[in-house]
């Protein structure tokens, strides 16, 4: 393939240098690019109309490390850009309807439900009055963001607290509820499972400061077994999505002694980030990444 791979991204950061050096050590060139860069030209009939900055024609495949947030209308955009490479044959890791699939909570949860897959309890809906109704019949809830980011906008609802107003606090008029899953006051902890291709490569073990265990508000990272039963229900839930690679999170009940319970999957994220858990494993986890994306673009 052409040695030059555009890698999708407006923050390189830690994640662009790790995969710009995968894609060094098999003679390759990582080019950062954003997507709000791209576009299309159909003015000409021989080009393929989709328009990435530096390349005359279509690369054999794109990596996608961020789709930039935006409008509706940009979102939009960007993700027609990564749909149009897909038909167009081009090899997009993750390609467009799998990251579609994966930041929409709602559709996540579906899916999850959907393959009888353990997540837990969840309810999605724009009527006030039906969360209010779910509040008063259930135990203690979680209210998240349908486009979360790295635990943020991620709140307790507590029984006496007024319900936020929509568009407010992270609400934007749908209210996505979880039954809250107590993994153990104090010693919160949750994990998350890198699967790539259907194979848990790497996991790990987060316990957190609070009850939301992100390691970027500060959850500590313990190395994991990836042939583990916990593994094993991520590999199930990055099935459900049809992804090529994720990270996924999976939360267990505490049980008496503060043993771990029944687990649930909370979510599968189609743009990780691994530098907690590259923190903690011998191998490269980027180099894992690039190979398996020049497998697939090959
Ligand atoms: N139902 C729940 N019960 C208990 N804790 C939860 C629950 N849902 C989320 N958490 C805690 O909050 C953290 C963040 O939640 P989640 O992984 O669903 O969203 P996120 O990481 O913000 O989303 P994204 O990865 O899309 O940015 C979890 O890792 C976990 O520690
Ligand atoms: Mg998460």
């Amino acid at each position: 393939m052409n040695n030059r791979t555009p890698v999708f991204t407006d923050d390189p950061g830690w994640h662009g240098k790790r995969l710009q050096d995968a894609f060094a050590a098999r003679g390759l060139e990582a080019v950062f690019i954003s997507l709000k860069d791209c576009g299309f030209d159909f003015s000409r009939a021989q080009h393929p109309g989709i328009t990435i900055p530096g390349f005359d024609s279509l690369p054999r495949g794109v990596f996608v490390r961020g789709v930039p947030g935006g409008t509706v209308q940009q979102v939009i955009a960007r993700l027609d850009i990564l749909h149009a490479l897909t038909m167009s044959g081009v090899a997009v890791y993750n390609d467009g309807r799998a990251i579609e699939r994966t930041v929409d909570k709602a559709m996540t949860s579906f899916l999850l439900h959907r393959r009888g897959i353990s997540t837990p309890a969840t309810w999605v809906c724009e009527s006030r009055h039906m969360v209010e109704k779910i509040r008063m019949q259930q135990g203690p809830l979680v209210m998240k963001p349908l486009f979360g980011s790295q635990g943020m906008g991620i709140r307790r609802l507590e029984p006496e607290e007024a319900l936020p107003v929509p568009l407010e606090q992270h609400v934007e008029g749908v209210y996505y509820l979880q039954q809250y899953i107590n993994s153990g006051e104090g010693a919160w902890h949750d994990y998350r499972v890198f699967i790539i291709r259907g194979k848990a490569v790497a996991a790990m073990k987060r316990h957190g400061t609070g009850w939301v265990n992100n390691v970027a508000l500060g959850g500590r990272c313990e190395v994991y077994a990836v042939d583990s039963e916990i593994a094993a229900l991520a590999v199930q839930a990055a099935d459900a999505m049809d992804i090529d690679y994720c990270g996924v999170d999976i939360i267990c009940e505490k049980r008496a002694g503060d043993a771990d319970g029944n687990m649930y999957v909370l979510e599968v994220n189609s743009i990780p980030a691994w530098k907690g858990l590259q923190s903690v494993v011998g191998y490269d986890i980027a180099q894992l990444l690039v190979d398996d994306f020049l497998a697939k673009a090959s």
